[in-house]
């Protein structure tokens, strides 16, 4: 039976900030996870619950169609902390009885903290919050103690006189609350009892423990690296679980940036001796794109070909029953297979979507539970190097989408050429850790340029660089960095890349920009 960690169940009303909850909870070295609001009693206290954070949610407790959740979940016994409209609910469940008032406050907000409470223990007695809500709780019966008030809100944090319900209408998960850390440190340790075994070496060991139970004494499993974190990880503590029973794939498609492919082999042959399969397909690849120029076309003739050329090769590997994914927790939520029904919208993920049904594979998803940066901080503690690690994102279609345009072997090499300069010279300037993602992008027009005494026209292309900073890739802006690295870096490339006389520097934010150009 697979073991559960203690946990904090994060009930989701439809919360802008929900993720944001559970990964505080975690940092907190408390395990945490996400549900739909239709989750039942039953359900929560399966997951190992020992206290239950209520999220806010867009819309008024009174309104007609907002979310609820089972009134029995606060007679649990287990205790809960109602943020925001998750305090106004918890209010009315416990039958408050009262009526949430029209009253807005955005941003930060001074808070008097008027009874002491082991909820706000060691928070100074006058502080600032942040504060995102169109309605408050105005007022309680004597079965709630007022703990903290603001300006226009008198019941800024309370509590339950006998029941284990606290709520907060502002926000303690957002940085902008100075304390909010405290405040949830206070709720799961103090309130709930936690003790912090949410460590990344029990962590490690329960996901080895699982895909044990899951794959057995026999079988085997497939993992395709792609030479990104998910998957790197995600091969790394299978290897750890099973040994020589994992065979991995690598696809080259000759679209990868340099050393791209030595650094797998380095890490996964040498360092791990993982039974790697390295596919040199790049001709397969190049000879299905030649002179395609729509985006979405190269996208969908990369993921095919990929599909084909992983089939190919997982053939030659006997006795193999599952096929590893790198899903990560975040996946599992947007795509509406936690509990309590769906969580937030579906989206498509996955490179190597549709090869479990294709090849009659079974799924091995050992980093389903974690969320980014706990799968950063368990690649570390598994040996992997550090520059898998903590490499940016690099997009399945790698370079194809880099070149603007048709995808030819020269445009490659100069891209890649160019590209080195760029990370190079971030990683000596250390800004490699402050940036999002890095890159290049090859513009091929031609523009007048001077070279010695002649003109350059012909054969000449441009690279845009483009640095963004972002923490969830759905929005991103534009990294003001130092001018003197953009200088040597324009330097460089004109010297040392043959096939560019110009280079430009991307100040575009996403939206109305995408970070890739293609
Ligand atoms: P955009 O360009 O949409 O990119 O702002 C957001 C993030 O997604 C990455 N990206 C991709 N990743 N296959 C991938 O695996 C793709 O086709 C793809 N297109 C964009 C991009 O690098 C950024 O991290």
């Amino acid at each position: 039976m697979k073991k559960t960690p203690a946990t904090i169940v994060v009930i989701d009303f439809g919360a802008q900030y929900v993720q944001l909850i559970a990964r505080r909870v975690r940092e907190h070295h408390v395990h945490s996870i996400i549900v739909g609001h239709n989750v039942t009693p039953d359900e929560i206290r399966e997951a190992g619950a020992v206290g239950i954070i209520f999220s806010g949610g867009p819309k008024s407790v009174y309104e007609e169609g907002a979310p609820r959740c089972d009134p029995k979940i606060v007679d649990m016994g287990l205790p809960v902390l109602g943020i925001c409209y998750g305090m106004q609910l918890g209010c009315d469940l416990l039958g408050a009885g009262v009526k949430s008032a029209e009253s807005r406050e955005f941003g930060r907000t001074g808070l008097e903290i008027v009874a002491d409470d082991a909820l706000l223990t060691r928070v100074p007695k006058e502080t600032s919050v942040w504060m995102s809500h169109g309605d408050i709780v105005k007022q309680l019966p004597n079965d709630f103690v007022p703990l903290a008030k603001t300006e226009s809100c008198p019941f800024a944090a309370a509590k339950h006189r006998t029941k284990p319900f606290y709520g907060v209408q502002f926000h303690p998960e957002v940085t902008h609350t100075p304390h909010g850390s405290q405040i949830l440190h206070n709720f799961v340790y103090d309130i709930c009892g936690c003790t912090g075994d949410w460590q990344v070496a029990n962590v490690v060991k329960q996901g080895i423990d699982a895909i044990r139970e899951k794959v057995g004494e026999k079988d085997r499993v497939i993992c395709g690296l792609s030479g990104g974190v998910d998957s790197s990880v995600a091969a790394a503590m299978i290897h750890e679980a099973i040994g020589d029973r994992l065979s991995c794939i690598y696809v080259d498609n000759g679209l990868m940036r340099n050393r791209e492919t030595d650094l797998v082999e380095t890490a996964f042959c040498q360092h791990f001796k993982v039974d790697l399969h390295v596919v040199d397909a790049g001709e397969r690849f190049l000879t299905k794109l030649a002179g395609v120029t729509d985006p979405q076309k190269k996208r969908i003739i990369i993921g095919h070909e990929f599909i084909d050329v992983f089939k190919d090769e997982a053939k030659t590997i006997d006795g193999a029953k599952f096929l590893a994914q790198g899903t990560l927790y975040p996946d599992v939520i947007e795509s509406g297979h936690g509990l309590g029904g769906k969580t937030a919208n579906i989206k498509l993920h996955h490179n190597v979507g549709g090869l479990p049904e294709e090849l009659g594979f079974e799924l091995v998803e050992p980093l389903r539970d974690l969320f980014k940066d706990e799968v950063r901080r368990v690649g570390e503690h598994l040996g992997l190097p550090k520059e898998l690690v903590w490499r940016h994102p690099f997009p399945g279609p790698g370079l194809a989408v880099r070149i603007i345009g048709a995808v030819e072997p020269e445009k490659l090499a100069i891209l890649r050429a160019a590209d080195d300069i760029i990370l190079e010279e971030i990683r000596a300037a250390g800004w490699y850790d402050k940036i999002a993602q890095a890159f290049g992008v090859l513009l091929p027009i031609s523009t007048v340029g001077v070279m010695g005494d002649d003109r350059t026209y012909a054969g000449q292309h441009v690279i845009a660089v483009r640095f963004v900073e972002s923490t969830d890739f759905m929005t991103a802006d534009w990294v003001h960095i130092d001018h003197e690295i953009l200088a040597r870096i324009s330097n460089r490339i004109s010297n040392e890349v043959r096939g560019i006389n110009r280079v430009v520097y991307d100040i575009s934010s996403k939206p109305p920009a995408t970070i890739e150009w293609e």
